[in-house]
C-alpha cells in the first residue's frame, strides 16, 4: 500500500498499517524527522497501550504494555554502533519473541532482521505531507 498523509491522518493511517500488517514486526525506514516516532506513538496507541511513547535513544528498546496485556517493543537503532550492540541486548530474542516490534533505524541492524517483518517507508513530501509505502515480507 501507498498512502499520502497529513499529521491530521494519522489516526487512519495508523490504523491502515495495523490492518494491512502481517505480522507484529514492523520496521520503519525514513530520514531523521520524517514521522517515524510520531506514527509509533500512534499505533502504540491503538494497540491500547496508555503508556508514554519516546524514543529509547539511549537504552536502544522501551517496553510498553496494552491493557490487554500485550506487550510492544520499541526499538531505535540510531546510535548503535555496530550490530553486536544489538545482540547484546538480545535483539534477536525481540524479534522472534511474537510481541509486536516497532524498530525506528533497522538499517543499523540489517543482517538480525527476521525474514518475516513489514517495511515502513516514509517520505516527506513537503513540510506537512508524507508518503507511507508498507510492504509485507517473507
Ligand atoms: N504528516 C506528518 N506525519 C508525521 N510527522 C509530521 C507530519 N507533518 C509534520 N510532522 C512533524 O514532523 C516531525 C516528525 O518527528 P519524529 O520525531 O516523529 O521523526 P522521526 O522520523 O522519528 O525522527 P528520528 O529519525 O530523529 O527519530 C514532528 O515534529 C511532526 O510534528
Ligand atoms: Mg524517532
Amino acid at each position: 500500500m501507498v498512502k499520502n498523509y497529513a499529521l491530521e491522518e494519522l489516526p487512519a493511517i495508523a490504523k491502515e498499517v495495523i490492518k494491512s500488517s502481517k505480522n507484529k514486526v514492523l520496521l520503519f525506514y525514513g530520514e531523521m524527522g520524517v514521522g517515524k516516532t510520531t506514527l509509533i506513538k500512534e499505533i502504540v496507541k491503538q494497540l491500547g497501550s496508555l503508556d508514554t511513547v519516546s524514543s529509547p535513544t539511549f537504552s536502544l528498546v522501551n517496553e510498553y504494555h496494552t491493557i490487554s496485556g500485550e506487550k510492544i517493543y520499541h526499538f531505535d537503532f540510531y546510535r548503535i554502533n555496530n550490530e553486536n550492540e544489538a545482540l547484546d541486548i538480545g535483539v534477536e530474542e525481540y524479534f522472534y519473541s511474537g510481541c509486536w516490534c516497532l524498530a525506528e533505524w533497522p538499517n543499523k541492524v540489517e543482517n538480525l532482521l527476521p525474514l518475516k517483518s513489514v517495511t515502513i517507508t516514509i517520505t516527506s513530501n513537503s513540510d506537512q505531507l508524507r508518503t507511507l509505502e508498507l510492504r509485507n515480507n517473507g
